[in-house]
């Protein structure tokens, strides 16, 4: 039920915060470790490479799950659009280890790759927010997110879920090799659901940027680096999928071989800027679009913010910051759609699970 919510988007973009606390709670074991049940560490601690495949969302969030699964596990990943597996596949040597993201369990798509990779006979496991589901059923591990039913199509809170279970994964997986690269993931999880509320808190600002930055424009940039990057694409297919504006999530450092064509007087680029190695970096592409027209708009973390961006989210564990920033681009694709009068919660062309190939 959606409640006092006059959609169910919004409903889900606030529940985040309580979905991350659910996730901590779910996983955590009497000892206050994070912990995955023994034989899926086991069984992926044997892999010796792991292919995360997931369509849309569920494919950006991948993405971060890379990132925690060979920084924090140390262990070789590759990520794939499920759609295009079976076209490009991965060369499969040695021991690989199968994740399958997937919010509904039920994505077609996804699932004609695991029917194959359960005919190779190698390991997978389903990250899912259904209990149940055909995915899950047909997967040897399954991992839930706990998120709660998503029913807005624009998916929002399954995406938050789906990387801080990953999160997860990688800690128990860490832990079990002995190193945990310094994170303390309970408290560091906790840290970005009081981040995600404060951000929350502060959506009659964003409904405003939505406003100044996204107004009757017909195309937007989002641009960021590393993690950032991640995010961009993921925030650009929020704002697209709903407000039909066209949008690009772009490495803010390859914007200059060919697509910064593109940016003229009122195109707004909206940059993502989290990860202090590379931050300079961003904001000097950040520059070199406003030198030509660009209406640009920056969300920095506190400690890497200067007081011209447009907004400043709370600081969080670098590496966790996709939690945090995806939220405001929630909120500006949810703002922006509702400014232009479109349904948020059922875009056209487009179903909550897509069961056709
Ligand atoms: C976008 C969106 C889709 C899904 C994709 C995969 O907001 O919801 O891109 O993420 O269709 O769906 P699942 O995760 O159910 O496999």
């Amino acid at each position: 039920e959606k409640g006092t919510y006059p959609y169910y988007m919004l409903k889900e973009i606030d529940e985040q915060p309580a979905v991350m606390r659910n996730i901590i709670q779910k996983y955590q074991n009497a000892e206050g470790r994070l912990t995955v049940p023994e034989e899926l560490t086991t069984a992926m601690l044997e892999a010796d490479r792991i292919h995360i495949v997931a369509c849309g969302t569920s494919y950006h969030s991948g993405w971060v799950g890379k990132h925690y699964l060979e920084k924090i596990a140390q262990i070789p990943t590759e990520v794939h659009v499920a759609s295009e597996f079976s076209y490009n596949p991965p060369l499969l040597k040695g021991n690989p280890f199968f994740i399958f993201l997937t919010q509904s369990g039920e994505t077609a798509d996804s699932r004609q790759v695991l029917v194959k990779v359960k005919e190779w006979g190698y390991p997978a496991l389903t990250i899912t927010n259904v209990a149940g589901s055909t995915l899950s059923r047909e997967a040897d591990y399954t991992l839930l997110l706990h998120a709660g039913p998503e029913i807005a199509v624009a998916s929002t809170k399954a995406y938050t879920a789906q990387i801080a279970v990953l999160a997860v994964l990688s800690d128990a997986l860490g832990a079990r090799m002995g190193h945990d690269m310094g994170i303390d993931m309970v408290h560091e999880l906790g840290i970005v659901a009081n981040a995600m509320e404060a951000v929350i808190d502060d959506k009659e600002r964003i409904a405003e940027l939505a406003d100044i930055y996204l107004p009757n424009t017909r195309n937007a940039f989002y641009i960021g680096r590393g993690l950032d990057y991640f995010v961009s694409m993921e925030a650009a297919l929020k704002l697209k999928e709903i407000s039909y504006i066209q949008t690009e999530g772009f490495a803010a450092g390859e914007l200059k071989h060919g697509t910064i064509a593109l940016i003229e007087e009122g195109t707004p680029v909206l940059a993502i800027i989290t990860q202090a190695d590379v931050a300079s970096h961003t904001r000097g592409n950040v520059e070199e679009v406003r030198s030509r027209g660009a209406n640009t708009c920056v969300f920095a973390m506190e400690g890497l913010a200067n007081e011209n961006d447009q907004i400043i989210l709370p600081a969080v564990h670098p590496a966790l910051a996709p939690l945090m920033t995806v939220v405001p681009t929630q909120l500006m694709a949810y703002y922006a759609t509702l400014h232009r009068g479109y349904d948020v919660d059922k875009p056209r062309n487009l179903a909550k699970s897509v069961t056709v190939e």
